[in-house]
Protein backbone atom coordinates (compact mmCIF):
# COMPACT_ATOMS: atom_id res chain seq x y z
CA UNK A 1 0.00 0.00 0.00
CA UNK A 2 2.80 2.21 0.72
CA UNK A 3 5.09 1.70 -1.68
CA UNK A 4 1.91 1.96 -4.50
CA UNK A 5 1.48 5.74 -2.93
CA UNK A 6 4.61 6.32 -3.42
CA UNK A 7 4.78 4.89 -6.70
CA UNK A 8 1.76 7.03 -7.76
CA UNK A 9 3.31 10.59 -6.42
CA UNK A 10 6.28 9.39 -8.22
CA UNK A 11 4.49 9.28 -11.57
CA UNK A 12 2.55 12.25 -10.80
CA UNK A 13 6.13 14.27 -10.60
CA UNK A 14 7.29 12.76 -13.41
CA UNK A 15 3.96 14.09 -15.51
CA UNK A 16 4.90 17.61 -14.17
CA UNK A 17 8.11 17.61 -15.62
CA UNK A 18 7.20 16.50 -18.78
CA UNK A 19 7.68 19.15 -20.64
CA UNK A 20 4.96 20.85 -23.52
CA UNK A 21 7.61 19.96 -26.26
CA UNK A 22 7.32 16.65 -25.16
CA UNK A 23 3.24 16.42 -24.84
CA UNK A 24 3.42 18.47 -28.83
CA UNK A 25 5.33 14.92 -29.50
CA UNK A 26 3.02 12.46 -27.89
CA UNK A 27 -0.25 14.62 -29.62
CA UNK A 28 1.54 13.83 -32.68
CA UNK A 29 2.17 10.24 -32.42
CA UNK A 30 -1.12 9.21 -30.82
CA UNK A 31 -2.29 10.79 -34.02
CA UNK A 32 -0.56 8.81 -36.87
CA UNK A 33 -0.94 5.68 -34.37
CA UNK A 34 -4.59 6.36 -34.92
CA UNK A 35 -4.80 6.76 -38.38
CA UNK A 36 -1.81 7.04 -40.47
CA UNK A 37 0.37 3.80 -39.30
CA UNK A 38 -1.69 0.68 -40.11
CA UNK A 39 -1.83 1.53 -44.17
CA UNK A 40 2.27 2.04 -44.17
CA UNK A 41 2.32 -0.80 -42.45
CA UNK A 42 1.06 -2.96 -44.83
CA UNK A 43 3.54 -2.17 -47.24
CA UNK A 44 6.61 -1.54 -45.41
CA UNK A 45 5.93 -4.11 -42.47
CA UNK A 46 6.28 -3.80 -38.68
CA UNK A 47 5.05 -0.14 -37.01
CA UNK A 48 5.38 1.11 -41.25
CA UNK A 49 7.82 3.50 -39.98
CA UNK A 50 10.27 2.04 -43.39
CA UNK A 51 8.14 4.59 -45.09
CA UNK A 52 9.86 7.79 -43.38
CA UNK A 53 13.09 6.12 -43.55
CA UNK A 54 13.82 4.35 -47.27
CA UNK A 55 16.38 5.91 -49.10
CA UNK A 56 14.66 6.07 -52.04
CA UNK A 57 12.11 8.76 -49.48
CA UNK A 58 9.66 11.20 -51.10
CA UNK A 59 10.56 14.28 -48.39
CA UNK A 60 13.05 15.79 -48.25
CA UNK A 61 12.79 19.00 -46.37
CA UNK A 62 10.87 20.61 -43.45
CA UNK A 63 8.13 22.28 -45.95
CA UNK A 64 7.86 19.11 -48.03
CA UNK A 65 6.88 16.76 -44.61
CA UNK A 66 4.31 19.64 -44.22
CA UNK A 67 2.63 19.59 -47.58
CA UNK A 68 3.05 15.76 -47.29
CA UNK A 69 1.11 15.75 -44.10
CA UNK A 70 -1.67 18.65 -45.40
CA UNK A 71 -1.96 16.45 -47.92
CA UNK A 72 -2.79 13.18 -46.14
CA UNK A 73 -5.30 15.00 -43.81
CA UNK A 74 -6.92 16.47 -47.19
CA UNK A 75 -6.93 13.00 -48.99
CA UNK A 76 -8.13 11.14 -45.86
CA UNK A 77 -11.01 13.84 -44.60
CA UNK A 78 -9.36 13.95 -41.62
CA UNK A 79 -10.38 17.51 -40.89
CA UNK A 80 -7.27 17.85 -38.79
CA UNK A 81 -6.59 21.45 -37.24
CA UNK A 82 -3.77 23.23 -37.92
CA UNK A 83 -2.25 22.39 -34.56
CA UNK A 84 -2.84 18.39 -35.14
CA UNK A 85 -1.10 18.86 -38.61
CA UNK A 86 2.01 20.68 -36.71
CA UNK A 87 1.71 18.40 -34.27
CA UNK A 88 2.03 15.16 -36.41
CA UNK A 89 4.67 17.17 -38.73
CA UNK A 90 6.64 17.94 -35.27
CA UNK A 91 6.73 14.27 -34.38
CA UNK A 92 7.92 13.16 -37.69
CA UNK A 93 10.10 14.96 -37.85
CA UNK A 94 11.65 14.52 -34.38
CA UNK A 95 11.64 11.19 -34.60
CA UNK A 96 12.46 10.17 -38.91
CA UNK A 97 13.49 12.83 -40.56
CA UNK A 98 15.47 15.28 -38.35
CA UNK A 99 15.51 18.39 -40.55
C1 LIG B 1 -4.37 4.43 -47.44
C2 LIG B 1 -2.95 4.33 -47.19
C3 LIG B 1 -2.26 5.47 -46.46
C4 LIG B 1 -2.68 6.17 -45.37
C5 LIG B 1 -3.96 6.00 -44.59
C6 LIG B 1 -1.64 7.13 -45.07
N1 LIG B 1 -0.61 7.00 -45.93
FE1 LIG B 1 1.11 8.08 -45.91
N2 LIG B 1 1.73 7.12 -47.55
C7 LIG B 1 1.04 6.10 -48.22
C8 LIG B 1 1.81 5.67 -49.37
C9 LIG B 1 1.42 4.58 -50.35
C10 LIG B 1 2.98 6.48 -49.40
C11 LIG B 1 4.11 6.43 -50.39
C12 LIG B 1 3.77 7.31 -51.54
C13 LIG B 1 4.82 7.22 -52.61
O1 LIG B 1 5.82 6.53 -52.43
O2 LIG B 1 4.63 7.88 -53.65
C14 LIG B 1 2.88 7.37 -48.22
C15 LIG B 1 3.87 8.27 -47.89
C16 LIG B 1 3.84 9.08 -46.78
C17 LIG B 1 4.90 10.00 -46.40
C18 LIG B 1 6.19 10.25 -47.16
C19 LIG B 1 7.24 9.23 -46.84
C20 LIG B 1 8.50 9.60 -47.57
O3 LIG B 1 8.74 9.01 -48.63
O4 LIG B 1 9.26 10.46 -47.05
C21 LIG B 1 4.49 10.61 -45.25
C22 LIG B 1 5.26 11.65 -44.46
C23 LIG B 1 3.19 10.09 -44.93
N3 LIG B 1 2.83 9.15 -45.88
C24 LIG B 1 2.45 10.50 -43.88
C25 LIG B 1 1.16 10.05 -43.62
C26 LIG B 1 0.35 10.57 -42.57
C27 LIG B 1 0.75 11.68 -41.61
C28 LIG B 1 -0.82 9.87 -42.61
C29 LIG B 1 -2.01 10.01 -41.70
C30 LIG B 1 -2.66 11.26 -41.76
C31 LIG B 1 -0.73 8.92 -43.71
N4 LIG B 1 0.48 9.08 -44.30
C32 LIG B 1 -1.72 8.04 -44.04
C33 LIG B 1 -0.16 5.57 -47.85
C34 LIG B 1 -0.94 6.00 -46.80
Amino acid sequence: MKISLLFSWFLLLASHHATAADAQLQAGKKLIDTHCISCHASSYGGDGSGIYTRDYRKVRSLNGLKAQVTNCNTMLNLKWFDDEEQQVVQYLNHTYYHF
